[in-house]
């Protein structure tokens, strides 16, 4: 009756307008809005919106008129090209080193000098956020809760902090205790997966009631400052990575990473956990991180790709890590089935002789994640125990004088790096290695099968 104009009303799940030139657009996204039009507006849980050719309206769902003024996306339309790369991830991969540097520029103070008493870390969060805090609840979905689960190694080993990592989907239906001094930490790329929002939701919910100090000790990692955990949480961490198209989280992954770096050395510092030697240790391994993925990038990704074409048949894999890189592991699982759609598992390598060890032979490879550090003999020996098995070994592991590596048939050499920054390296080869497999297969990398960028339903 109406074949020209467009009623749309959000509850719940995101919605945006955008505002081209004598054009409207609507979406559940704003990266879908983008080459289009940067002026964009959100629209509230409980608000509709009639878009016709003459412009936009906006009403409440009682039906009265609001006053509503779009606003400015800091984002390029260059960021939603390809830029000579044929799929979006394969350009996402290439940013890494630019969206770290981002990240240390926004929250690193670039004077700071070791043996400066003050902290080196500015993430414009207010002190008594974490004050007397006694535990951490982190709460994700997918590769965030993989960065969640680097970022309890971090919280618990730096900042002493005792730290529990939830599948939001699953929290909602079996939530912890609540003390007053638990930090709710929410992580998301996007800003909107659903079940994230609805676990946060529940427990701002039983936080209602408490003292305002206690309301507000909740904090949201997000790539989206104008999504709608933003809008949620009293706290966020931007992690500056940009937009990103590829449905497969490469770069917004390294900058939760960051986030989680720069969250649990502030914590240390303030709690007086870490020394002062240690710390000047690490940023300065941190202001080294985009060197050596530029350097990694343009040395071996040939090699990468070569080797990867050797599996486009394969039908399982096996990713093994230890410590601060067993979430590596899974990660370079989910990147493999989520693109390629190879079975694929991770596991800690320690209990591969529980059980998956059963399924090893010539035919299933094993990647092993091997970094100079406190389980890198361990590590060694669980790769060892496969080989014994038959399985084609790949080891991601420095190159440089580690004759022990020999077990490997291949080694995705990466850089030499502290072994608490390693998951920042370890990951960028597995992330190249699932890339080209699907790209060798032919598959739609940027958008795979039965998967969303925003999962917006629960
Ligand atoms: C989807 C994507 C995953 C992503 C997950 C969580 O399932 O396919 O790649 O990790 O959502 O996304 P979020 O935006 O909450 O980080």
């Amino acid at each position: 009756d109406f074949p020209e104009e467009i009623i749309v009303a959000r509850q719940q799940a995101p919605l945006v307008i955008g505002f081209g030139a004598g054009e409207f657009f609507c979406a559940s996204d704003t990266p879908a809005l983008v080459s289009h039009t940067r002026t964009v507006l959100s629209l509230e849980n409980g608000e509709l919106a009639r878009l016709t050719s003459m412009g936009v309206e906006v009403y409440s769902f009682a039906g009265e008129r609001l006053k509503k003024s779009p606003r400015i996306l800091g984002w390029s339309p260059v960021l939603v090209e390809k830029q000579g790369f044929k799929h979006f991830m394969h350009k996402e991969i290439y940013e890494q080193p630019a969206v770290v540097r981002a990240c240390l520029e926004a929250y690193l103070d670039s004077d700071w000098q070791p043996g400066n008493p003050n902290s080196p870390i500015n993430l414009n969060l207010p002190k008594e956020l974490c004050t007397d805090v006694e535990q951490i609840s982190i709460l994700a979905c997918g590769t965030s809760w993989h960065a969640s689960l680097i970022g309890k190694y971090l919280l618990e080993q730096l900042a002493n902090i005792p730290t529990a990592v939830q599948y939001a989907s699953e929290y909602r239906y079996a939530p912890a205790p609540l003390t007053p001094n638990t930090l709710t930490i929410g992580v998301t790329q996007s800003g909107e997966t659903a079940d994230t929002l609805a676990a946060l939701g529940m427990e701002q919910q039983r936080r209602a009631g408490f003292t305002d100090k206690f309301r507000s000790r909740m904090l949201g990692i997000t790539n989206r400052t104008e999504s709608s955990i933003a809008h949620m949480m009293p706290h966020v961490i931007n992690t500056h990575a940009g937009i990103e198209v590829g449905v497969a989280a490469t770069k917004t992954f390294v900058t939760q990473l960051m986030a989680f770096y720069f969250l649990a050395l502030d914590l240390a510092h303030q709690r007086q956990t870490i020394s002062t030697e240690r710390l000047a240790e690490i940023i300065a391994g941190l202001r080294q991180l985009p060197a050596e993925i530029e350097k990694f990038l343009e040395i071996q990704e040939q090699y990468v790709e070569e080797l990867s074409h050797q599996f486009t048949e394969t039908q399982d894999f096996i990713f093994l890590g230890r410590g601060i890189n067993f979430p590596i592991a899974l990660e370079g699982a989910l990147k493999l089935k989520e693109i390629s759609y190879i079975h694929a598992e991770g596991y800690p390598a320690g209990e591969m002789k529980h059980g998956p060890i059963a399924l090893l032979d010539a035919k299933v490879p094993v990647v092993a994640i091997a970094m100079p550090g406190s389980v890198y003999e361990k590590v060694l020996s669980n790769a060892q125990e496969a080989k014994a098995r038959d399985a084609r070994l790949i080891g991601v592991t420095p190159k440089q004088g580690v004759a022990e590596a020999d077990i490997f048939d291949h080694i995705l050499p990466v850089p030499l790096v502290d072994e608490l920054l390693s998951p920042i390296v370890t990951v960028i080869p597995l992330q190249l290695l699932a890339y080209h497999i699907a790209a060798r297969r032919g598959l739609d990398v940027d958008q795979p099968r039965n998967l969303a960028k925003s999962v917006t339903v629960e």
